[in-house]
C-alpha cells in the first residue's frame, strides 16, 4: 500500500535515480573534465558504496512513498560489478514499474543481454558526435564513435529500446546536430538534444555555450519536418517531436531555456547513499548511516518522507531568472548521476 508524499510545491515523488558508482571510463569535458578527475582524484572507496541489499531495501521504501520509475546511473553504471544481479533485485520490489539505465555505451555489448534478462526495460546511451575527432575530444579519452554505434545496435537487438542523449555545446559539436538527426532518424532510435547545463562546479559552464532547443528544432524542421508529440507522462523531461510521416521521435531537454522544475518528481540517490532532491543541490541527506546503524523501515520511511515534504528546490527556474550560473557549491554530475 502506497502512502504518496508531496513536496512544498505539491510535486509527487515518482522517480528514483540511483547512482551505482561515481567512477567512469570517460572524461567528458562537461561532466568529468580530465584535469580535475585525474589519477589523484579520490573516488568513493568500496565500503562506502551502498550494497545491493541496501539499495534494494531503500527502493522498497521509496516505492511506498510513490516511486514507480527507477533509473540506474553513475558515473558509468556498467562499471559496477554484477549489475544484472542488482537489476533483478530491484525488479522484484513491489511497485517498481520501470527500470531504465543511462550509460555511455562502451560496455553495453557485453552486458546488454544479461541486463535485458534481469529486467532493464530500456537504455539511454550518451553520444555527442558522429565525428571521431570531436567525439574523442568530448569524451576525453578518444573513445571511438563506431564502438558506441555498434553497441547501440547490440542493445537494440537484445530487445532494449534505445534513446540517445546528445549534449550540445556551441562551437564544440553544434555542427553534429543535423548529421546526428539524420543518422538516428534512419536507425529509428529517439535522439534527445540536451542543453549544456551548469551542473557541478568544474565544467566551466557559460550561458553563451548553450544552444537553445528552439534553435535546434527550427534547424531540423527546415530539413526534416517535425510535428509535436503529446506529453507521455506527468512531468516528462523531454519535449518530444515526430518526423512527419514516420514514428521516429526526437526530444529536447531544455533545462536552461525552458526549465521543468514545476513538475519535477525526481529524487536522486548517490552511490554512497545520500538522498538529493535536486540535481543542483549541494548536499544530500545521509541514508547510509541510519541504514547501517540499524534503523527500521519505518524510521527510514519517515526520514525520506520528511525530506521530500520540505523540498522546495527549483534551481533551473531560479537560474533562468538570473541568467547566469548561480555561485553555489553543487554536487558533481558524475557523483549524482544525470
Ligand atoms: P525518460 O523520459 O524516462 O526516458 O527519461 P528522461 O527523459 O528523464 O531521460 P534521462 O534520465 O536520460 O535524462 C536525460 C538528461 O536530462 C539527464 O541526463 C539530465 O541531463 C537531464 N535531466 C534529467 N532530469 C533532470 C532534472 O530533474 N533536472 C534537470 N535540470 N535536468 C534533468
Ligand atoms: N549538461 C547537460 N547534460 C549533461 N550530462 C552530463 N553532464 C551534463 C551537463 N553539464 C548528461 C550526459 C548523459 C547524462 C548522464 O547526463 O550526456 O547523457
Ligand atoms: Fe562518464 Fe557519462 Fe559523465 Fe561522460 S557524462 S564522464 S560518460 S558519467
Ligand atoms: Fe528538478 Fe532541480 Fe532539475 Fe528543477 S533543477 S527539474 S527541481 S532536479
Amino acid at each position: 500500500p502506497r502512502d504518496r508524499v508531496k513536496d512544498m510545491l505539491d510535486r509527487p515523488l515518482r522517480d528514483l535515480r540511483i547512482s551505482v558508482t561515481d567512477r567512469c571510463n570517460f572524461r567528458c569535458t562537461y561532466c568529468m573534465p580530465a584535469e580535475i578527475f585525474g589519477a589523484g582524484y579520490a573516488f568513493l572507496e568500496k565500503e562506502k558504496l551502498l550494497t545491493f541489499e541496501e539499495i534494494t531495501r531503500l527502493t522498497g521504501i521509496f516505492t511506498k512513498l510513490g516511486v514507480e520509475k527507477i533509473r540506474i546511473t553513475g558515473g558509468e553504471p556498467l562499471l559496477r560489478g554484477e549489475l544484472p544481479k542488482l537489476i533483478r533485485m530491484i525488479d522484484s520490489v513491489n511497485g517498481v514499474q520501470d527500470i531504465a539505465l543511462t550509460t555511455n555505451g562502451s560496455l553495453l555489448a557485453k552486458q546488454a543481454h544479461a541486463l535485458k534478462e534481469a529486467g532493464v526495460r530500456r537504455v539511454t546511451v550518451s553520444l555527442d558526435s558522429l565525428d571521431d575527432t570531436r567525439f574523442g575530444l568530448m569524451n576525453g579519452v578518444g573513445y571511438s564513435v563506431k564502438k558506441v554505434l555498434d553497441n547501440i545496435e547490440v542493445a537494440a537487438q537484445a530487445g532494449l529500446p534505445v534513446k540517445i542523449n546528445m549534449v550540445v555545446k556551441k562551437g564544440t559539436n553544434d555542427e553534429d546536430i543535423l548529421p546526428m538527426a539524420r543518422y538516428f532518424k534512419e536507425k529509428g532510435h529517439a535522439l534527445r538534444f540536451i542543453e549544456f547545463m551548469d551542473v557541478g562546479n568544474t565544467n566551466g559552464w557559460k550561458l553563451d555555450e548553450v544552444v537553445p532547443s528552439r534553435t535546434i528544432v527550427d534547424m531540423i524542421h527546415a530539413e526534416m519536418p517535425l510535428e509535436p508529440v503529446e506529453e507521455g507522462y506527468y512531468g516528462e523531461v523531454a519535449s518530444r517531436y515526430r518526423y512527419v510521416g514516420t514514428n521516429v521521435e526526437i526530444g529536447f531537454i531544455s533545462s536552461v531555456t525552458q526549465p521543468f522544475c514545476a513538475t519535477c518528481t525526481r529524487a536522486r540517490l548517490s552511490a554512497e547513499g545520500r538522498l538529493y532532491t535536486c540535481l543542483f543541490a549541494s548536499k544530500g541527506v545521509d541514508l547510509r548511516t541510519p541504514l547501517r546503524n540499524g534503523a527500521s523501515d519505518d524510521d527510514l520511511e519517515q526520514l525520506i518522507r520528511g525530506t521530500w515534504k520540505k523540498r522546495g528546490d527549483r534551481y533551473s527556474e531560479v537560474r533562468l531568472n538570473q541568467s547566469s550560473d548561480l555561485k553555489i557549491e553543487k554536487a558533481e554530475m558524475s557523483y549524482l548521476g544525470g
